[in-house]
């Protein structure tokens, strides 16, 4: 058996709906949560497939996970075991790469398969590697597991040659115990990474200049046990509110940064679609004629890559030719060739992608290939004609949740169905 989307386009969405917290935040904030020597609290956790993998990677490590709520996790590390990741659980998703600055910077030792993770052309890991080894580390690679040792930890300044999420972070953790100063610069500025160093300064860590692109982390001896809340999910807000610009009567969109999601904002402005920004909501009203765009994807404060899948949909609804820069990953245009098969009249090359609208998509059986082409598809299927049934959900499910039932609030017609296989 196989579970599908199956959605029935082209109702109109009203009411309200609450982003959960973080993703990308918090597949790092489990992980780093290990760096303690005392029982953490994570509140805002989202219901994902990927805190799932995570909590099964935290019992192969002895650690003890409680489900205090739905969205609130305790997870307590003091009778942690050191062993090697190498199960199913770590290759089903990408952020199990944060085990290794955890592990290593809480036991100068690391022993664990290459992570997993939507693919989105290639995804080297060379940077965290880069850095480690800049603390004093040593990495071995054999049959797919990675060996990352030191005896000593010892603070270092490390230029990223680009602004890299992960390695910003790692670096962060494999840095929080070792001794002296750690500098990171060209580091990422993400607010996931502001998030990550939150967790850590509350723990006892001295971490500094996260949101610059310059952070240092001087080492210490001792972390403690915290309670933490995890910032509302940009990502899942912007999707929200690309949902709306394309099928709202009027929704708004609860718990929310808006200074998180500038680029996105600005760029449906220039676009024409009614909205409303308050401090921490967006409303969004019907809107029509919309006004073609061009984006660039850049590393944050930018238009960010995890969006220009979802607002491909959109732009196919748009009045003319609207144009979509990929610079992160130039192979991230599946969801086109999904869209394609939808109708869509849209050409890809050499990491652009140029869309023609306004189009009336159809409805077709289409495959997620990974997280954000998923939320592309569900955003084509409530816009097309007929029904789509969207296969691979299991994508969908890593990153957004409860996305069909947040859905269904609003007046969706989209069900999770079971077919043969
Ligand atoms: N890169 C390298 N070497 C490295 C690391 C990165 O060349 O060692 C390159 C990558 O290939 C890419 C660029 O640097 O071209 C940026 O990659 P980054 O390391 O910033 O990405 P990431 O940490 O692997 C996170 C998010 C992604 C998001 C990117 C970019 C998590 C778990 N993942 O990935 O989220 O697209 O940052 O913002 O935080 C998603 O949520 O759908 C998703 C893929």
């Amino acid at each position: 058996m196989e579970e599908i989307f199956r959605i029935e386009g082209g109702h109109l969405l009203e009411g309200e709906v609450r982003v959960s917290g973080a993703k990308n935040a918090t597949v790092a904030l489990i992980p780093a949560s290990i760096l303690a020597n005392g029982p953490v609290a994570i509140v805002g956790v989202p219901q994902i497939a990927d805190v799932d993998n995570l909590a099964d990677i935290l019992k192969e490590l002895n650690v003890k996970v409680t489900k205090v709520a739905d969205d609130h996790l305790i997870i307590d590390p003091t009778q942690m075991k050191n062993t090697t990741l190498d199960s199913p659980a770590v290759t089903k998703l990408r952020a199990s790469y944060y085990f290794m600055g955890a592990l290593l910077g809480k036991y100068g030792y690391v022993k664990i398969k290459m992570p997993g993770g939507c693919y989105l052309g290639p995804r080297p890991i060379d940077l965290h590697l880069k850095g480690f080894e800049a603390l004093g580390a040593t990495v071995v690679y054999d049959k797919g597991c990675y060996t990352i040792s030191a005896d000593k930890l010892v603070g270092n300044k490390i230029f990223l040659d680009i602004a890299s999420v992960g390695a910003t972070i790692n670096i962060m953790m494999a840095a929080v115990y070792a001794s002296g100063r750690t500098i990171i610069e060209n580091a990422a500025k993400e607010p996931e990474i502001i998030d990550i160093a939150t967790l850590l300064n509350k723990m006892g860590a001295q971490v500094r200049g996260a949101g610059t692109n310059v952070i240092t982390i001087d080492g210490t001896d001792n972390l403690m046990g915290c309670f933490h809340e995890i910032i509302p999910d940009r990502i899942e807000a912007g999707t929200f509110i690309i949902i709306a610009a394309a099928m709202a009567k009027k929704v708004r969109v609860t718990n929310i940064i808006p200074t998180h999601l500038e680029a996105l904002l600005s760029k449906l402005d220039e676009m024409g679609v009614k909205m409303d920004v308050d401090v921490d909501s967006v409303t969004v009203y019907h809107s029509e004629n919309l006004k073609p765009v061009d984006i660039k994807t850049a590393p944050y404060p930018g238009f960010a890559t995890d969006l220009q899948q979802p607002l491909t949909s959109l732009m196919c609804k748009c009045n003319g030719q609207s144009s979509i820069k990929e610079t992160i990953y130039p192979e991230r245009f599946k969801h086109c060739v999904e869209l394609q098969r939808m109708g869509a009249d849209i050409d890809v090359r050499n990491g652009s992608a140029l869309i023609n609208g306004p189009i009336s998509l159809f409805g077709d059986d289409v495959e997620a290939t990974d997280l954000r082409c998923g939320a592309s598809l569900i955003i084509a299927g409530l816009m097309a004609d007929g029904q789509t049934r969207i296969h691979e959900i299991y994508h969908i499910d890593r990153g957004y949740a409860n996305i069909d039932a947040k859905l269904r609030a609003l007046g969706a017609h989209i069900d999770r169905v079971e077919i043969d296989g």
